[in-house]
């Protein structure tokens, strides 16, 4: 990348300030989920073990500019201790004096994490004043947080303005090497799977792939506007009227590509759906349209066939949606069956992406999480980035030098 990465950096005795992702699920006291965390013990160790002095910091949660202990980072805390095997210090505030006591206290090899940078109302705002206190605690700023790389916030960006070496930490890396294979020349043929409620989520990563993707595949909430673009009846399924003309421009798109781009757009042509009243009486929907009074909330058989029949045979897959409301197991079949597809073809040598929250549940609900060549960390930053946008947290880090 043309970016300064943790490699560049000389970390021996020097106070390193990290963004990490920290943003986990957290239930009575305890981290639930820690792929996050996880995700960014390379970069962790690389600074332990070089000498650095560690100084973490990372939002949980929206806790709106103000403290609140039920978005507190103890517990990450707690759990990025369990997985080094060593302390991790945990700050009461990510700024003031007890702060820098402690920073300025730390041995080589020490970990700090601060509280929650969204416990002040300056981190989301970028303020200048507050970046340059988080700055003032590091030599130099590694950035490792790719799920909030699509933030301009001051722990993100503000605090590269004052530092002066601003690099790209392991998971950063790997998340632009992984995404950017999509975007620059993928086997083809590459099929996207596009899912989840909203269709304002996913335009901008439609429109940024229709040039280069030889099928999209659209389940999950979103594809009820689609059909209804079409003039479809859909019943009570869910309905993003604000879009409605976005899908229906897209559907026109799709319809008319340039000659040398064709790729297909498939939707359901059938669906499992539930009573509007009672979502425990539900049936199959052989057909496309759904009468009044029901809701879609999977894809059908024949739409399940269809899907995976270009699943398994796409050289290179991206997965961002579920095909239903998979969390209740009676909706849960076609989400399930897409996973395995994806599954199946990176074990038939396809490159397979799989990025967004609830598609991350779903491949874990479907076991087969270690089965896909990559699972980004990032949801809103892994839309943003397929849909063609510079991250700020990333345009904000050092240039490299180029070499001779
Ligand atoms: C995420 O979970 O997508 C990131 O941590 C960013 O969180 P945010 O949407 O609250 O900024």
């Amino acid at each position: 990348m043309d970016r300064l990465v943790i490699n560049d950096l000389e970390l021996n005795d020097k106070r390193v300030l990290m963004r990490v992702d920290f943003n986990v699920p957290i239930t009575d006291g305890k981290v639930t989920e820690d792929t996050r965390i996880q995700a960014a013990v390379k970069s962790i160790k690389k600074v332990i073990v070089d000498g650095g002095k560690l100084i973490l910091m990372s939002h949980l949660g929206r806790p709106k500019g103000e403290p609140n202990q039920t978005f507190s980072l103890k517990p990450a805390a707690k759990r990025l201790s369990e997985i080094l095997g060593k302390e991790v210090k945990m700050a009461g505030d990510c700024v003031g004096s007890e702060v820098e006591s402690m920073v300025n206290a730390l041995n080589p090899g020490d970990v700090l994490l601060l509280e929650n940078t969204r416990f002040h109302k300056e981190e989301t705002a970028n303020d200048g004043e507050f970046s340059s206190q988080l700055a003032a605690f590091g030599d130099v700023f590694i950035n490792d947080a790719f799920g909030t790389a699509h933030r301009a916030h001051a722990s993100t960006v503000g605090v590269t303005k004052t530092i002066k070496e601003c690099a790209a930490g392991y998971l950063l890396q790997a998340e632009l090497e992984n995404l950017n294979k999509l975007q620059e020349a993928p086997e083809k043929p590459f099929v996207a799977i596009l899912g989840g409620a909203k269709v304002s989520d996913k335009i901008k990563v439609i429109q940024n792939l229709v040039t280069k993707v030889s099928s999209i595949l659209v389940g999950g909430g979103m594809a009820y506007t689609f059909l209804k673009a079409q003039k479809i009846e859909i019943g009570n399924s869910l309905l993003d009227d604000e879009h409605l003309s976005l899908a229906h421009n897209t559907l026109v798109v799709a319809d008319n590509p340039h000659p040398h781009k064709k790729f297909d757009f498939i939707l359901p042509s059938d669906h499992t759906v539930a009573s509007k009243s009672n979502m425990a009486e539900f049936k199959m929907n052989d057909s496309v349209s759904i009468a009044d009074d029901w809701m879609g909330v999977d894809i059908g058989s024949k739409t399940i066939a269809a899907f995976k029949e270009k699943i398994l045979n796409a050289k290179t897959v991206l997965w961002n949606g579920p095909m239903g409301i998979f969390e209740n197991d009676n909706f849960a079949k076609g989400t399930m069956e897409i996973a395995n597809a994806v599954a199946e073809a990176t074990a038939k040598g396809a490159f397979t992406v799989v990025g967004g929250g609830d598609s991350v549940a779903a491949i874990e609900k479907a076991g087969i999480r270690d089965k896909i060549s990559h699972v980004s960390t990032g949801g809103g930053a892994s839309l943003e980035f397929m849909g063609g946008a510079d991250l700020p947290g990333i345009m904000a880090l050092t240039k490299a030098k180029k070499k001779a």
